[in-house]
Protein backbone atom coordinates (compact mmCIF):
# COMPACT_ATOMS: atom_id res chain seq x y z
CA UNK A 1 0.00 0.00 0.00
CA UNK A 2 1.42 3.35 -0.89
CA UNK A 3 -0.24 6.48 0.84
CA UNK A 4 1.23 9.95 1.29
CA UNK A 5 0.15 10.67 5.31
CA UNK A 6 2.60 13.51 6.32
CA UNK A 7 1.87 13.94 9.85
CA UNK A 8 0.30 16.75 11.13
CA UNK A 9 -1.64 17.35 7.72
CA UNK A 10 -5.06 15.80 8.85
CA UNK A 11 -6.72 14.81 5.72
CA UNK A 12 -10.08 14.28 8.64
CA UNK A 13 -10.85 15.29 12.30
CA UNK A 14 -9.19 12.13 14.33
CA UNK A 15 -10.49 10.74 17.77
CA UNK A 16 -7.93 8.17 19.20
CA UNK A 17 -8.67 5.98 22.19
CA UNK A 18 -5.73 4.42 23.62
CA UNK A 19 -5.49 1.91 26.44
CA UNK A 20 -4.94 -1.69 27.86
CA UNK A 21 -6.41 -4.49 27.39
CA UNK A 22 -10.12 -4.75 28.74
CA UNK A 23 -10.26 -1.36 29.31
CA UNK A 24 -13.36 -1.16 26.79
CA UNK A 25 -11.64 0.72 24.20
CA UNK A 26 -12.75 -1.44 21.53
CA UNK A 27 -16.33 -1.21 22.87
CA UNK A 28 -15.66 2.59 22.90
CA UNK A 29 -14.35 3.10 19.70
CA UNK A 30 -16.51 1.03 17.69
CA UNK A 31 -19.90 2.52 19.40
CA UNK A 32 -18.10 6.07 18.76
CA UNK A 33 -17.32 5.54 15.32
CA UNK A 34 -20.68 4.17 14.39
CA UNK A 35 -22.67 7.09 16.01
CA UNK A 36 -20.65 9.38 14.32
CA UNK A 37 -20.53 7.70 11.23
CA UNK A 38 -16.82 7.71 11.23
CA UNK A 39 -14.36 5.03 10.04
CA UNK A 40 -13.04 2.89 12.68
CA UNK A 41 -9.40 1.87 12.91
CA UNK A 42 -8.82 -1.15 15.10
CA UNK A 43 -4.63 -1.32 15.32
CA UNK A 44 -4.61 -4.48 17.76
CA UNK A 45 -6.21 -6.46 15.26
CA UNK A 46 -3.14 -5.93 12.72
CA UNK A 47 -1.25 -6.92 15.21
CA UNK A 48 -2.90 -9.85 16.29
CA UNK A 49 -3.21 -10.58 12.05
CA UNK A 50 0.64 -10.28 12.31
CA UNK A 51 0.66 -12.51 15.24
CA UNK A 52 -1.54 -15.39 13.65
CA UNK A 53 0.07 -15.53 10.19
CA UNK A 54 3.75 -15.91 12.30
CA UNK A 55 2.18 -18.56 14.25
CA UNK A 56 0.39 -19.92 11.24
CA UNK A 57 3.91 -19.63 9.12
CA UNK A 58 6.48 -20.90 12.03
CA UNK A 59 7.79 -17.47 12.00
CA UNK A 60 9.54 -16.98 15.27
CA UNK A 61 7.65 -14.68 16.99
CA UNK A 62 11.49 -12.63 17.55
CA UNK A 63 12.55 -12.59 13.84
CA UNK A 64 12.03 -8.80 13.60
CA UNK A 65 13.04 -9.05 9.41
CA UNK A 66 10.76 -11.71 8.70
CA UNK A 67 8.21 -11.01 10.36
CA UNK A 68 8.17 -7.19 9.34
CA UNK A 69 8.74 -8.55 5.65
CA UNK A 70 5.22 -10.67 6.52
CA UNK A 71 3.77 -7.30 7.94
CA UNK A 72 4.28 -5.85 4.75
CA UNK A 73 3.12 -8.04 2.50
CA UNK A 74 -0.44 -8.36 3.64
CA UNK A 75 -3.70 -7.79 2.23
CA UNK A 76 -6.28 -7.16 4.63
CA UNK A 77 -10.21 -6.62 4.46
CA UNK A 78 -12.21 -5.19 7.87
CA UNK A 79 -15.89 -5.68 6.35
CA UNK A 80 -18.52 -5.72 9.33
CA UNK A 81 -17.37 -8.06 11.69
CA UNK A 82 -15.04 -9.88 9.68
CA UNK A 83 -11.29 -10.01 8.96
CA UNK A 84 -10.02 -11.58 5.81
CA UNK A 85 -6.41 -11.75 5.52
CA UNK A 86 -5.11 -13.02 2.09
CA UNK A 87 -8.34 -14.09 1.32
CA UNK A 88 -8.57 -16.10 4.46
CA UNK A 89 -11.06 -15.42 7.42
CA UNK A 90 -9.25 -15.11 10.17
CA UNK A 91 -12.39 -13.25 12.26
CA UNK A 92 -12.28 -15.90 15.06
CA UNK A 93 -8.45 -16.99 15.35
CA UNK A 94 -7.04 -13.59 16.42
CA UNK A 95 -9.12 -13.31 19.80
CA UNK A 96 -7.66 -16.57 20.71
CA UNK A 97 -5.42 -16.37 23.83
CA UNK A 98 -2.59 -17.83 22.16
CA UNK A 99 -2.73 -14.73 19.60
CA UNK A 100 -3.40 -12.19 21.88
CA UNK A 101 0.23 -13.10 23.84
CA UNK A 102 2.04 -13.34 20.72
CA UNK A 103 0.23 -10.03 19.21
CA UNK A 104 1.71 -8.59 22.06
CA UNK A 105 5.17 -9.83 21.46
CA UNK A 106 5.75 -8.91 18.10
CA UNK A 107 4.53 -5.59 18.84
CA UNK A 108 7.26 -4.85 20.54
CA UNK A 109 9.47 -5.12 17.43
CA UNK A 110 10.25 -1.29 16.18
CA UNK A 111 10.74 -3.03 12.83
CA UNK A 112 7.08 -4.34 12.47
CA UNK A 113 5.40 -1.21 13.73
CA UNK A 114 7.21 0.61 10.98
CA UNK A 115 5.70 -1.82 8.56
CA UNK A 116 2.47 -1.05 9.50
CA UNK A 117 2.72 2.65 10.50
CA UNK A 118 1.28 3.97 7.01
CA UNK A 119 -1.42 1.42 6.71
CA UNK A 120 -2.99 2.94 9.93
CA UNK A 121 -2.78 6.59 8.72
CA UNK A 122 -4.29 6.01 5.49
CA UNK A 123 -7.57 4.93 7.76
CA UNK A 124 -7.33 8.57 8.16
CA UNK A 125 -10.12 9.38 5.62
CA UNK A 126 -13.17 11.69 5.78
CA UNK A 127 -15.49 12.64 7.01
CA UNK A 128 -13.35 11.46 10.26
CA UNK A 129 -11.38 8.55 11.62
CA UNK A 130 -11.66 7.01 15.79
CA UNK A 131 -8.52 5.19 16.26
CA UNK A 132 -8.44 2.53 18.28
CA UNK A 133 -4.94 0.94 19.97
CA UNK A 134 -2.25 1.66 22.46
CA UNK A 135 0.04 4.36 20.08
CA UNK A 136 -2.79 6.05 18.45
CA UNK A 137 -2.40 9.42 20.14
CA UNK A 138 1.44 9.22 21.09
CA UNK A 139 2.89 7.88 17.41
CA UNK A 140 0.53 7.30 14.99
CA UNK A 141 -1.67 10.59 14.97
CA UNK A 142 0.30 13.05 17.28
CA UNK A 143 -1.96 15.64 16.07
CA UNK A 144 -5.28 14.36 16.37
CA UNK A 145 -8.02 16.58 17.85
CA UNK A 146 -9.13 14.38 20.89
CA UNK A 147 -7.32 11.88 22.45
CA UNK A 148 -8.45 9.70 25.22
CA UNK A 149 -6.78 7.26 27.34
CA UNK A 150 -9.19 4.48 28.67
CA UNK A 151 -8.04 2.62 31.59
CA UNK A 152 -9.82 0.70 34.28
CA UNK A 153 -8.44 -1.50 37.08
CA UNK A 154 -6.62 -4.97 36.25
CA UNK A 155 -9.31 -6.93 38.46
CA UNK A 156 -12.45 -5.28 36.47
CA UNK A 157 -10.82 -5.81 33.12
CA UNK A 158 -9.98 -9.01 33.76
CA UNK A 159 -13.35 -9.82 34.85
CA UNK A 160 -15.22 -7.95 31.57
CA UNK A 161 -13.15 -10.52 29.35
CA UNK A 162 -14.20 -13.16 31.23
CA UNK A 163 -17.62 -12.20 31.13
CA UNK A 164 -17.05 -11.57 27.02
CA UNK A 165 -15.76 -14.90 26.23
CA UNK A 166 -18.30 -16.89 28.81
CA UNK A 167 -21.25 -15.06 26.71
CA UNK A 168 -19.47 -16.59 24.13
CA UNK A 169 -19.70 -19.88 25.59
CA UNK A 170 -15.93 -20.69 26.19
CA UNK A 171 -14.64 -21.70 29.94
CA UNK A 172 -11.74 -19.39 31.02
CA UNK A 173 -10.26 -18.97 34.32
CA UNK A 174 -10.43 -15.78 35.37
CA UNK A 175 -7.45 -16.16 37.24
CA UNK A 176 -5.46 -16.72 34.23
CA UNK A 177 -7.13 -14.02 32.30
CA UNK A 178 -6.16 -11.57 35.00
CA UNK A 179 -2.42 -13.47 34.96
CA UNK A 180 -2.16 -13.26 30.88
CA UNK A 181 -3.56 -9.60 31.60
CA UNK A 182 -1.12 -8.34 33.60
CA UNK A 183 1.98 -9.71 31.34
CA UNK A 184 0.84 -8.20 28.42
CA UNK A 185 0.43 -4.91 30.47
CA UNK A 186 3.99 -5.16 31.77
CA UNK A 187 5.01 -5.46 27.93
CA UNK A 188 3.03 -2.66 26.48
CA UNK A 189 3.92 -0.29 28.88
CA UNK A 190 7.83 -1.61 29.28
CA UNK A 191 8.45 -1.45 25.70
CA UNK A 192 11.21 0.57 24.47
CA UNK A 193 9.02 2.02 21.76
CA UNK A 194 5.66 3.09 21.54
CA UNK A 195 5.10 1.96 24.96
CA UNK A 196 1.51 1.87 25.99
CA UNK A 197 1.26 5.46 27.91
CA UNK A 198 -1.05 8.35 27.71
CA UNK A 199 -0.25 11.49 25.23
CA UNK A 200 1.06 14.50 27.33
CA UNK A 201 -2.44 16.07 25.83
CA UNK A 202 -4.92 13.12 26.46
CA UNK A 203 -7.83 12.98 28.53
CA UNK A 204 -7.82 10.22 31.21
CA UNK A 205 -10.89 8.74 31.48
CA UNK A 206 -10.86 5.51 34.21
CA UNK A 207 -13.31 3.47 33.59
CA UNK A 208 -13.51 1.32 36.22
CA UNK A 209 -16.82 2.74 37.87
CA UNK A 210 -18.44 3.97 34.65
CA UNK A 211 -20.86 2.20 32.44
CA UNK A 212 -20.29 2.28 28.64
CA UNK A 213 -22.86 5.31 27.97
CA UNK A 214 -21.58 6.76 30.38
CA UNK A 215 -17.85 6.85 28.86
CA UNK A 216 -19.47 7.80 25.64
CA UNK A 217 -20.85 10.45 27.04
CA UNK A 218 -18.20 11.99 28.63
CA UNK A 219 -15.84 11.40 24.92
CA UNK A 220 -19.32 13.22 23.10
CA UNK A 221 -19.03 16.16 25.56
CA UNK A 222 -15.25 16.56 25.02
CA UNK A 223 -15.76 16.49 20.80
CA UNK A 224 -18.27 18.67 21.20
CA UNK A 225 -16.01 21.36 23.26
CA UNK A 226 -13.88 21.07 19.81
CA UNK A 227 -16.33 21.37 17.24
CA UNK A 228 -16.31 17.50 16.10
CA UNK A 229 -19.23 16.64 16.48
CA UNK A 230 -22.82 18.45 15.76
CA UNK A 231 -24.58 19.58 19.19
CA UNK A 232 -28.08 18.35 18.25
O1 LIG B 1 -6.06 -4.07 21.54
P1 LIG B 1 -5.69 -5.51 21.41
O2 LIG B 1 -5.79 -6.29 22.68
O3 LIG B 1 -6.42 -6.18 20.28
O4 LIG B 1 -4.15 -5.50 20.99
C1 LIG B 1 -3.39 -6.68 20.91
C2 LIG B 1 -1.93 -6.35 21.20
O5 LIG B 1 -1.41 -5.55 20.17
C3 LIG B 1 -1.71 -5.56 22.50
O6 LIG B 1 -1.49 -6.38 23.61
C4 LIG B 1 -0.49 -4.73 22.17
O7 LIG B 1 0.69 -5.42 22.52
C5 LIG B 1 -0.51 -4.59 20.67
N1 LIG B 1 -0.91 -3.26 20.23
C6 LIG B 1 0.08 -2.29 20.14
N2 LIG B 1 -0.22 -1.07 19.63
C7 LIG B 1 -1.46 -0.77 19.24
C8 LIG B 1 -2.49 -1.75 19.36
C9 LIG B 1 -2.18 -2.98 19.87
O8 LIG B 1 1.22 -2.53 20.51
N3 LIG B 1 -1.71 0.42 18.74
Amino acid sequence: MKVSHPEGNEIAPVITIDGPSGSGKGTIAGLLAKNLGWHLLDSGALYRIVAARALDLDIALDDAAALAAMAGSLSIRFAEDLVEVDGQDLTLVIRTEAVSAAASEVAALPEVRDAILQAQRAMCQPPGLVADGRDMGTVVFPGARLKIYLDASAEVRAERRYNQLKNKGLSVSLRALLTSLQERDARDKGRAVSPLEPAKDALVIDSTDLSIDEVLARIHTEALKRDLVDGV
